[in-house]
């Protein structure tokens, strides 16, 4: 049986001039906004502030896990993406989705 599902938040920050990182691309600012639209969506799932998975050049990277999909977007669309994410995962995982 697969662990809880939960959104990992990549919270790292780079060193070094022209280095592109999840910090310096926004993740910790919207990591409340996130977690209120999740809980507006009625779900409960746990955000895990992480460091680096290795995609810095396409951060502010999340990722649902246990072993699912990553997400990069910024815009509200996209956040709306994000929440939406963890419930077609867990659907998806339960074989509950239409
Ligand atoms: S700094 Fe976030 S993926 Fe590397």
């Amino acid at each position: 049986m697969p662990g809880p599902v939960r959104l990992v938040v990549c919270i790292n920050a780079r060193a070094g001039a022209g280095r592109r990182s999840c910090i310096g691309s926004g993740s910790l600012d919207q990591i409340d906004r996130i977690d209120d639209m999740i809980s507006g969506a009625g779900l409960d799932i746990p955000i895990l502030r992480r460091e680096c998975p290795g995609r810095c050049e396409q951060g502010p990277t999340r990722r649902i896990a246990p072993g699912g999909p990553f997400f990069t977007e910024t815009d509200a669309t996209g956040l709306k993406l994000i929440v939406a994410g963890p419930k077609q995962f867990i659907d998806r995982r339960n074989g509950t989705d239409a």
